[in-house]
């Protein structure tokens, strides 16, 4: 059982009140439930790094350097923006050094990410990417078909100050194969300038290597309806057509992942999330989505989302959603079956949280999630901006 925490004891509209001030911790004070510690620490890009190398730029031609989309079991892409439009060519090889492809970047307008794709792949093997002339080989794992899953996921991540850069150093030390951004990536409006210098500057190491799954954010949808945001990002493009890219689904292992869009919450994106959950094979579901269902923090839940969602993912059971947008850590029992984690602390800012009925664990506390699926067991590990591990919860549900 998690420790009290001396806000429990509060009515919660004390604590509404006090929203207005806003601080920045790095360190949880308070404990959670520690009894499912994370697995030992080490750089999730060591093995990509020991078998191609670190992808360094040899000639200065690019404005955004190459990173990872739609990584998957059999396929990846490769993007990167160069306002130079001469050809540029992206070659893969195994690990070994045998070519596997190489073909020319394109982009369908001037102001697109160039673009190559890679098909045919096998699951679950390291392969090397390099723009021949322009950077060295870089390093990527394909996803597994089957099987154990780990991954970060955080939410609300800044605006390029010290303690964005403080809890994505954090990042860094833990082994995931992948990352979702759980919205609010470019602060304060989502301009395209903003995705660069505080998403793409920031992360560069990772996405080098390493997939990002995002969602939309208030604030990434706040320019032009997320134009920015969906022009980088190459996602999939499995939701509604009208829609396209802004919500999505995507398997990785043994989990299926759906990506929600809370800025537009309607009936249509409902009855995509029931027929993706129908149709999935997979034994495990993990939801994300930006604004919470269930929040003690700043905003509070978002009635919309418990009233159009919360019936699907209770036909469906899905044991996990990860949200952010409350600049906290608030994870609940299950309710109806879900365990709702919200996870706002990547660096922009902390502010107070407050504890409901529903609460298990609440901290104000800049922090990201580690996630693991090992055996059947999918573990979530709430790290704080010093490295410390200040809650986790395993969720254990017979296999099919
Ligand atoms: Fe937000």
């Amino acid at each position: 059982m998690p420790a009290l925490s001396p806000l429990r004891a509060l009515p919660l509209v004390l604590l509404v009140g006090a929203c207005s001030q806003h601080t920045t911790r790095l360190a949880a004070e308070g404990t959670g439930d520690l009894s499912n510690p994370a697995a030992p620490r080490r750089a999730p890009d060591s093995a990509l790094v020991a078998s191609c190398g670190d992808g360094a730029e040899i000639a200065p031609r690019l404005d955004r350097r190459p990173y990872l989309q739609r990584v998957g079991a059999h396929d990846a892409r490769v993007l990167f923006t160069a306002a130079d439009g001469a050809p540029i060519e992206v070659e893969l090889r195994r690990a070994d050094g045998t070519l596997v492809a190489a073909h020319p970047a394109t982009r369908a307008a001037p102001d697109e990410p160039w673009s190559v794709g890679f098909v045919g792949l096998e699951p679950g093997q390291i392969y090397c990417y390099a723009l021949p002339g322009i950077t060295s080989p870089a390093g990527f794992r394909t996803a597994p078909q089957t099987g154990d899953v780990s991954f970060v996921a955080f939410g609300d991540s800044g605006n390029g100050s010290s303690n964005q850069r403080a809890v994505y150093g954090q990042i860094q030390t833990v082994p995931f194969d992948f990352v979702l951004h759980l919205g609010d990536l470019a602060y304060e409006t989502g301009r395209a300038s903003e995705l660069e210098s505080r998403f793409f500057d920031v992360y560069r190491p990772t996405t080098r290597s390493f997939a990002v799954f995002p969602v939309i954010g208030n604030h990434d949808d706040a320019t032009d309806h997320a134009a920015a945001y969906l022009r980088a990002f190459d996602l999939p493009d499995n939701g509604v057509p009208a829609q396209r890219e802004r919500f999505y689904s995507f398997d990785w292992g043994d989990v299926h992942f759906v990506a929600l869009d809370t800025e537009r919450v309607t009936a249509e994106q409902a009855a995509f999330l029931d027929h993706d959950l129908t149709n999935s094979k997979q034994p495990w579901q993990v939801v994300l989505a930006h604004r919470p269902a269930h929040s003690s923090g700043d905003h509070g839940g978002l009635a919309s989302f418990r009233e159009t969602f919360g019936p699907v993912l209770k036909k469906h059971r899905v044991p996990l959603v990860l949200s952010g947008h409350e600049h906290d850590y608030e994870r609940t029992a299950a309710i109806d079956g879900t365990i709702f984690v919200v996870s706002g602390g990547g660096g922009r800012d902390t502010r107070p949280v407050g504890w409901s009925d529903f609460t298990a664990y609440a901290e104000s506390v800049l922090h990201f999630l580690f996630v693991e699926l090992r055996g059947g067991r999918l573990v979530v590990h709430a790290i704080d901006g010093v490295g410390r591990e200040f809650d986790s919860v395993a969720i254990d549900r017979p296999l099919p």
